[in-house]
């Protein structure tokens, strides 16, 4: 029996895939067909599936060429599942000529000429409408934000916003865009969505203002600096039926969620600790370095280390305690958050004039997680045990460097009413983190005496 094997996302199913099939099964006697998991989409950076894999498994199987249907779920596969099944020859479209050569030790490898005019991408693009984006702030990280919009389908970046007109004219100039600095309204009708990047203290009045118009909300973390803001806004997005999300990179990585699924599976127990560590040695006369009031390490790098506190224990903290150790003008360099939960501890750790380890350990009855710096840009973690030479080692990559495109394609997904619910940050969990904020605030204007 000559067995045949090919892959694909098979996402919006449409007659490019249903030819690919056909030819693939003319070519021998039985066709296996792997379907890829969202999950291995996302690490290997195709973003923005439509279809969830129960209806792309279903669309392949309905058209009767597939003897046998598996799943995809990690590189590498390819030359286990050739091996495993006794494959003859791997097939795919000739999109992808050369780039499978390497599994010609194993088998014959044959490039089908892919059908014109017709793909996942096109179908999308005619469904789903274009998202004009405005940036509001158009600093260092606004800078790195655009760029990466370009990986991901089905948003432009149209316009910019910033009252100070130098910085905003050379941005607008180098992507293209339009550019406003005195009417934010104005600015406002030129788009569908906001990504809120201006400095800290301005955050919730921009987003505010965006949500009143019935813009969608992308919002860099801190969103708002108190607890009540927090809920008004999110109750804002609700009656304005918009989407709010606030900017945590780090929540929507696919290594995040993953870390996430392998300590709630059990492995480690119940979770009794979590420590979870950001430092870096910033430029004294940057932003976060100088700006006593709403700089220093808690609010740069605080919701980082909020967020897996809060994703594993919950909202529901017994007690909190935070201590800084400040630098010069009141700026705290360090910053210690510690929660007290019925039956376990956690502790946030943040600095910009200190530097620690960077590492984020999750401890347990059975064993202990353990993500090396930088956690927050997670790529791989250990799970270890009370014998150590047991480690899980967990690798989950991401494409790009600074996984902006996750965390923009997440924004898509809600705003087309594609993708799940908010599991990935929750509007209370973002909410929680806005009361943490509230309370280094107050303690800091106490401190600072304003
Ligand atoms: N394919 C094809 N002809 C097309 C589109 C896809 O022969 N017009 C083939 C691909 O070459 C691949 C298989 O169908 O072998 C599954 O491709 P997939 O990536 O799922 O489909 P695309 O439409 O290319 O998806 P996207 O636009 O998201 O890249």
């Amino acid at each position: 029996m000559k067995k045949i094997i090919t892959y694909g996302s098979f996402d919006l199913f449409h007659e490019g895939h249903y030819r690919l099939l056909q030819r693939a099964k003319e070519l021998g006697d039985y066709l296996i067909v792997g379907v890829t998991t969202e999950h291995y989409d996302h690490q290997r950076g195709k973003l923005n599936l439509v279809d969830p894999i129960m209806t792309r498994i279903q669309n392949v199987k309905d058209t009767g060429f597939a003897d046998e249907i598996i799943v995809e779920d990690h590189e590498g596969q390819k030359i286990e599942d050739i091996q495993k099944y006794g494959i003859d020859t791997f097939v795919l479209g000739s999109d992808w000529v050369g780039k499978f050569d390497y599994l010609k030790q194993y088998c014959n490898v044959v490039y089908l000429d892919r059908t014109p005019n017709i793909s996942s991408t096109i179908i999308r693009g005619d469904i789903l409408k274009l998202i004009r984006l405005g940036i509001v702030g158009t600093g260092r990280i606004a800078r790195r934000f655009c760029l990466e919009t370009r990986y991901v389908s089905g948003v432009e970046v149209v316009s910019a916003y910033n009252p100070c007109k130098d910085e905003l004219s050379s941005f607008a100039t180098e992507f293209s865009i339009n550019a406003f600095s005195d009417d934010y309204d104005k600015f406002l009708d030129s788009v569908d969505a906001v990504y809120v990047a201006s400095p800290n203290e301005t955050h919730a009045d921009y987003v505010r203002r965006a949500l009143e118009a019935g813009k969608h909300v992308l919002c860099e973390k801190p969103m708002t600096f108190t607890y009540q803001e927090a809920i008004e806004l999110y109750a804002l997005s609700k009656t304005k039926e918009v989407v709010l999300m606030e900017g945590i990179r780090a929540a929507y990585l696919p290594g995040f969620q993953h870390l996430l699924n392998v300590v709630s599976n059990g492995t480690i127990g119940e979770v009794c600790d979590i420590e979870a560590c950001f430092t870096r040695i910033g430029d004294p006369k940057s932003r976060e370095m100088s700006d006593a009031k709403y700089g220093g390490a808690f609010m740069e790098y605080g919701s980082y280390t909020l967020l897996p506190i809060f994703k594993i224990l919950g909202t529901g903290y017994d007690d909190i305690t935070i201590d800084s150790i400040l630098g010069k003008d009141g700026i705290d360099v360090f910053t210690k958050v510690q929660f007290k939960y019925p039956n376990s501890l956690a502790t946030s750790k943040t600095g910009a004039g200190v530097k620690s380890e960077g590492q984020l350990v999750i401890a347990g009855t059975k064993g202990y997680v353990l993500a090396q710096s930088p956690w927050w840009l997670i790529r791989s973690f250990d799970v270890r045990y009370e014998d150590p030479a047991i480690v899980d080692h967990h690798e989950v990559s991401f494409a790009g460097t600074d996984g902006f495109r996750y965390e923009i394609a997440e924004f898509l997904t809600k705003i087309n009413g594609t993708g799940g619910n908010d599991y990935k940050l929750t509007a209370d969990e973002s909410i929680a983190m806005a009361k943490v904020v509230e309370l280094f605030m107050n303690k800091r204007r106490s401190q600072q005496g304003w």
